[in-house]
């Protein structure tokens, strides 16, 4: 049977139907279920806008607290789960202690192999709680600091900050928190949700297809970019040499500028607007505007030179930096925001599942080549 011409990396092939996310790459709309994402980032919350990617429209105030309440009901993880924390080896990053807690977390599920709707909102809910427990527990651990009870008064971004510092975020935290967890929660058919996809269209399992949707997203051209980025900024800041030499050098040696580019948008990337600005503003509030000002020069000689804009893990480094987070951690805060769409994305492929199996473009020996037993060769 002839294939279709290929694409190489399908490039603006359309896979799936789907009434979650929508992305103009031209004119740098993005939108969840609808709703553009800038009036999303400045006025819900991370609650909200999962309740929205989940079900399709924003809850009323009963709905909220109800949705809410759930995700708190939720913040639960097994005692085996902090033993597997401690006997991972010393080397082992966060991201791929991420990626196999919750394929361990498998285990525990009371209804682990269920794919009908209502187990697969259930484990929405467990493992959009979960992920956040996990990223701020295995960081307390490796560090010999005591786990930090999750705090039911406190908001998902809220919380998670306590869990990590153990101490409460202050307000200016929280709401910049809260923004990059609305700004990352969904992004249409990139790499690690269609990984999700795929896996779900098997009827495989919910945690099958999140472990392997953190495997595509540890990658550093999809989200594995945020941790390459801020790598790029401290070893300019260390050699104390200038910022844009450093990327000339890059650039001269054919090597990618990680946080620059995008495979959809030709535009400003959206979530970078908001990114940059809350990079300006919480390096201003703190006194330290180093990494601000080195991530403004690099981008706006990468534009010039290059015309490639910033995109969404660009300003996210010096962000989380300013915030106080570790540099390995930011892939697995990516993870923490993705799995409200992550799971959005598998509820919908298992709400009219058909198995996901293109084909490739035979490029081997022409059949038939002849088999030659061992001893003829
Ligand atoms: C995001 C990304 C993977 C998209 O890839 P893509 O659609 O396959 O585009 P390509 O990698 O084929 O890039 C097209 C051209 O732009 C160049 N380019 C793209 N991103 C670049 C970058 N960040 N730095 C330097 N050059 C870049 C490529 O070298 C290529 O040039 P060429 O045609 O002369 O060979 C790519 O832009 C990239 O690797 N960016 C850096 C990683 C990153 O920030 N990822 C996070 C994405 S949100």
């Amino acid at each position: 049977m002839a294939t279709a011409a290929v694409v190489k990396g399908l490039e603006g092939v359309v896979a799936a139907n789907s009434g979650i996310c929508w992305i103009d790459g031209y004119a740098g709309v993005l939108a969840y279920r609808g709703i553009d994402i800038h009036e999303l980032a400045e006025q819900s919350t991370f609650e909200e806008t999962t309740c929205l990617l989940w079900h399709g429209r924003l809850p009323d105030r009963t709905q909220l607290d109800e949705f809410t309440q759930k995700l708190i009901v939720a913040r639960r993880l097994p005692s085996e789960i902090f033993d597997l924390f401690r006997s991972v080896p010393k080397s082992a990053t966060p991201m791929e202690v991420l990626r196999t807690a919750v394929s361990a977390l498998s285990f525990y599920d009371p209804d682990e192999s269920a794919v009908d709707h209502d187990s697969n909102v259930r484990k929405s809910f467990a493992l959009t709680a979960q992920l956040a427990m996990l990223v701020a527990a295995y960081d307390r651990i490796r560090k010999g600091n005591a786990v930090i009870e999750p705090d039911p008064s406190l908001s998902h971004a809220a919380n998670f900050l306590w869990m990590l510092h153990g101490t409460k975020p202050i307000p200016a935290a929280t709401n910049a928190f809260d923004m990059a967890l609305i700004l990352h929660a969904d992004h249409e058919l990139n790499a690690s949700t269609f990984a999700a996809r795929v896996i779900a269209g098997t009827m495989a399992d919910m945690h099958s297809a999140i472990t392997g949707a953190i495997g595509a997203l540890k990658g550093p051209l999809h989200g594995g970019a945020n941790e390459a980025v801020m790598k790029m900024l401290f070893e300019i800041g260390k050699s104390g040499g200038d910022p844009v030499d450093y990327v000339k050098a890059l650039l001269a040696q054919k090597k990618k500028v990680f946080g620059f580019g995008h495979r959809v948008y030709r535009t400003e990337d959206p979530r970078a607007t908001h990114l940059r600005k809350m990079s300006e503003q919480l390096s201003k509030e703190s006194g330290n505007t180093k990494w601000f000002d080195m991530s403004r020069r690099i981008e706006e000689f990468v534009k010039v030179e290059k015309k490639l804009n910033a995109n969404v893990d660009f300003y996210s480094a010096s962000t989380y930096t300013t915030l106080g987070i570790d540099l390995d951690l930011f892939t697995p805060i990516f993870a923490v925001s993705r799995i409200a769409g992550w799971t959005a994305h598998v509820i919908e492929q298992l709400d009219d599942n058909r198995l996901i199996r293109p084909r490739a473009e035979y490029t081997g020996p022409e059949y038939p080549v002849k088999y030659v037993p061992i001893d003829h060769r």
